[in-house]
């Protein structure tokens, strides 16, 4: 069995979740960034292929977009990180948004999902927004002071056990 995870990370929280997937299945897969793949025939040959993007204006990011319309018969376990949190409708919709752009021979069998700190540079650019901007509600500032522990161990964890869950359960054939 070959793991291939992919991942795109300006600022390293869709990173250390890749990093964490890649852990779990050491020795058997390879970590690799989207950006670097020139060819796409550099990506056959995996048995799984677990792709991680950050959330950009409520799509999987650029490079994402670009890669995931190329891929045909593959398992694909999707993974990303976001400012909003995991259980908002934004959350749910970038994967249905990702799932839009791939060709249908593919497979997803999992995704997962998780808050992830917000940059220091967004932080500055929303501080200079008006402070009646939606922005800077109590509401949204709160979220983002939640964000700034993520992803955190448990997110991690969680990520790990999904994507092993993901391969163990396929290979006994359920
Ligand atoms: C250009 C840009 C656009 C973003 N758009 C969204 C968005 O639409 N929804 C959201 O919840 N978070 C958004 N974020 C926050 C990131 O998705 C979040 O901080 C993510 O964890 C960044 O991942 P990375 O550290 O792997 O780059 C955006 C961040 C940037 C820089």
């Amino acid at each position: 069995m070959k793991v291939l995870v992919l991942y795109n990370s300006e600022t390293g929280n869709t990173k250390k979740v890749a990093e964490a997937i890649y852990e779990e299945f050491k020795g058997e897969a390879k970590l690799m960034e989207t950006k670097s793949i020139k060819d796409i025939s550099e990506i056959d040959g995996y048995e799984y292929i677990f792709i991680g993007f950050f959330v950009d204006k409520g799509y999987p990011d650029e490079p994402t977009m670009e890669l995931l319309p190329k891929l045909k018969e593959k398992k694909l376990g999707l993974f990303s990180t976001l400012g909003a949190y995991p259980y908002s409708m934004q959350a749910f919709r970038v994967f249905a948004r990702a799932e839009e752009v791939l060709d249908k021979s593919n497979r997803i069998e999992g995704c997962y999902i998780c808050q992830g700190r917000v940059s220091d540079e967004s932080l500055k650019r929303i501080a200079a927004l008006p402070p009646d901007d939606p922005k800077r509600s109590k509401k949204s500032t709160l979220r983002r002071e939640i964000g700034m522990s993520h992803p955190d161990s448990e997110d991690l964890e969680n990520a790990r056990k999904i994507f092993r869950n993901i391969v163990d359960r396929d290979l006994k054939g359920f």
